[in-house]
């Protein structure tokens, strides 16, 4: 299907989904950003499945909620600062015994549409929390999880990491940053057992969204998404066997893993035409080997 950004979309089916990782019930898991919104509903819907949640929020009370409900347990950790992190594994290996699940969710935006109002101190949190929080993420949590045999670690990128968003362009690029780390990360990680996959929601109705606009969005008839159904992709992404993958998930359609379109590569004598070198294509990219 054309897509207006350039790529195209796939549906569902061509997802791959091999996979030890579908029975989920044992497996333990975090979830940043766990409080609120969609990290609350991927918190209720793992715990239904039988999975053992340590929810990370800064909102130290509403996280402790979160956990209650699911006789899990929660921790208060600010996932920008990596001295967080080193804790939050702690505390993992102490009450989980490990991590097999990472749902890395906690994000933020400036709610800036002018560069020229973004403060220092804005852009500086805004990438801590959205970009700094997901690399320290997976950066403490990959020796974990491989030292257990493997995991899956999903991201919350948006749909503004797939096409441009002139409403908020800095969170638009912390977005774009997540597509570009999980496209990347499963050369390395796959030979550990690890997937990695980005969801890239639609407007959905959280608290993210309050404010002036809210009723803007409300009022002009675009679908929100509830914040169970990205939950149910997240926890499809965990137990299906894709990785490498950015997940498009829209009110009212299947989750749907983005096709990006090809770059252009260079012209060379007696090459494969218009495949850039090995190193610089996506791994669902490298073409066969003759
Ligand atoms: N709501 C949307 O329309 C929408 C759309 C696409 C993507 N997203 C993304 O989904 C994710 C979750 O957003 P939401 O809509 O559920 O928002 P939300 O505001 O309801 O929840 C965000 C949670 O993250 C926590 N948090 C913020 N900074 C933190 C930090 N430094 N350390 C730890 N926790 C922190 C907050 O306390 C809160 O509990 C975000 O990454 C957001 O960018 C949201």
């Amino acid at each position: 299907m054309p897509d207006p950004s350039g790529g195209s979309v796939s549906g569902a089916n061509d997802l791959e989904r091999p996979g030890p990782m579908r029975d989920l019930a044992g497996r333990s898991a975090i979830v940043t950003g766990g409080a609120s919104g969609i990290g609350l509903a991927t918190v209720r819907l793992l715990g239904a499945r039988g999975v053992r949640v340590l929810v990370v929020d800064l909102d130290e009370d509403g996280a402790r909620r979160a956990a209650e409900e699911v006789g899990g347990w929660s921790i208060r950790a600010d996932v920008s600062r990596s001295s967080e992190w080193a804790k939050v594994v702690t505390v993992a290996k102490e009450l989980l015994g490990g991590l097999d699940l990472a749902h890395l969710n906690a994000g933020v935006t400036t709610g800036e549409a002018e560069l020229a109002m973004v403060s220092d101190e804005a852009y500086r949190r805004i990438m801590g929390v959205n970009v700094d929080g997901v690399v320290f993420g997976i950066r403490a949590l990959v020796p974990v999880m491989s030292a257990g045999g493997g995991g899956a670690i999903v991201v919350t990128a948006s749909l503004a990491g797939l096409v441009a968003f002139g409403g908020d362009p800095i969170y638009t690029l912390t977005k774009h940053a997540l597509i570009g780390l999980v496209r990347s990360l499963p050369p390395q990680l796959s030979p550990m057992g690890i997937s990695v996959n980005a969801l890239c929601p639609g407007l959905v109705n959280t608290p993210l969204l309050d404010g002036p606009s809210r009723e803007l969005l409300e009022g002009s008839g675009f679908p929100l998404i509830a914040p169970e159904e990205v939950a149910a992709a997240v926890v499809a992404c965990m137990a299906g066997g894709q990785t490498g993958q950015a997940v498009v998930v829209q009110a009212g359609i299947e989750p749907t893993a983005y096709r990006f379109s090809r770059a252009p590569g260079p012209r060379t004598d007696g090459g494969s035409p218009g495949l850039p070198p090995g190193p610089l294509l996506a791994h669902d990219q490298v073409p066969p080997t003759p």
